[in-house]
């Protein structure tokens, strides 16, 4: 695939093998850590033990974020943005990191899914929202703040999103909406620019950077994933033929 550039691996070692200072915009929705322990979700209406697969058990999640959030420093320009997306779960830890390694933290984002599934449990407030932090090398990053209008009719666009979760199109457990990437890809970069996604998982992220014209840097470590996001972005059919 043309501009695409696909790694079934596991991030710690393909994110070495991409030029320093070379991408745009990192789109990362890493591992919770969440399956595997007491929490529960909800499958078909019923309680169920959270178990998004062996991929979501990591022993030292601490020292995993770190590797991975510095590799990814490395690689992105001086003007680029990272978003990480995530829940209560890692977004403390995270944020942490980001100031460890200077960052400048841009924006804290707040994905609002107003069609989250109801909670059976009845013993706290609903669940219903992802967090996104959106952080740079410095104060000078390229945001595309004009288009961010055009997703809040005309008017400055706020860092609360509400955006519907959509029915899954692959059998990966935590696919995101397209419409989430469409977004936070047009505000961060440029037709022509590099986006990486570290953990890609169905390829929702080089989907919309197709779609956008943007060059793709895709790590996915499970290889029944990886071939699902290979196919699903090979299908994707460009409308715009800049690249
Ligand atoms: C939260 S999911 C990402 C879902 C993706 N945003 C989507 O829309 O489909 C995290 C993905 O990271 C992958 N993964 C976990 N550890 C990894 C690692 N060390 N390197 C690369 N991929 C990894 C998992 O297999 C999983 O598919």
């Amino acid at each position: 695939m043309k501009n695409c550039f696909l790694y079934n691996k596991d991030c710690l070692q393909a994110l070495d093998k991409i030029e320093e200072n070379s991408i745009q915009l990192i789109f990362a929705d890493p591992p919770y850590n969440l399956s595997g322990g007491k929490s529960l979700t909800t499958k078909s209406g019923k309680p169920a033990v959270c178990d998004k697969g062996s991929w979501d058990q990591i022993d030292d999640i601490d020292k995993f974020n770190y590797e991975w959030v510095e590799k990814c420093i490395r690689v992105m320009k001086d003007d680029g943005t990272l978003w990480i997306s995530g829940t209560l779960h890692n977004h403390p830890n995270i944020g942490y990191l980001l100031k460890k390694f200077n960052l400048w933290i841009i924006n804290d984002i707040i994905w609002f899914k107003n069609n989250a599934p109801p909670l059976l449990s009845r013993n706290r407030l609903v669940p219903s929202t992802e967090l996104i932090w959106l952080a740079s090398k410095s104060k000078k990053y390229l945001f595309n703040y004009e288009i961010g209008k055009n997703f809040n009719e005309g008017k400055q666009l706020r860092n609360m999103w509400q955006i519907s979760s959509t029915r899954h199109i692959t059998k990966h457990p935590t696919e995101k909406p397209i419409n989430l990437l469409d977004r936070i890809i047009q505000l961060g970069s440029n037709e022509g620019d590099s986006v990486l996604d570290p953990f890609m998982g169905s390829g929702t992220t080089g989907v919309a950077a197709k779609m956008l014209n943007r060059k793709f840097y895709g790590i996915e470590i499970d290889k029944e994933y990886f071939n699902i996001a290979e196919k699903r972005i090979s299908n994707t059919i460009v409308q715009n033929l800049l690249l």
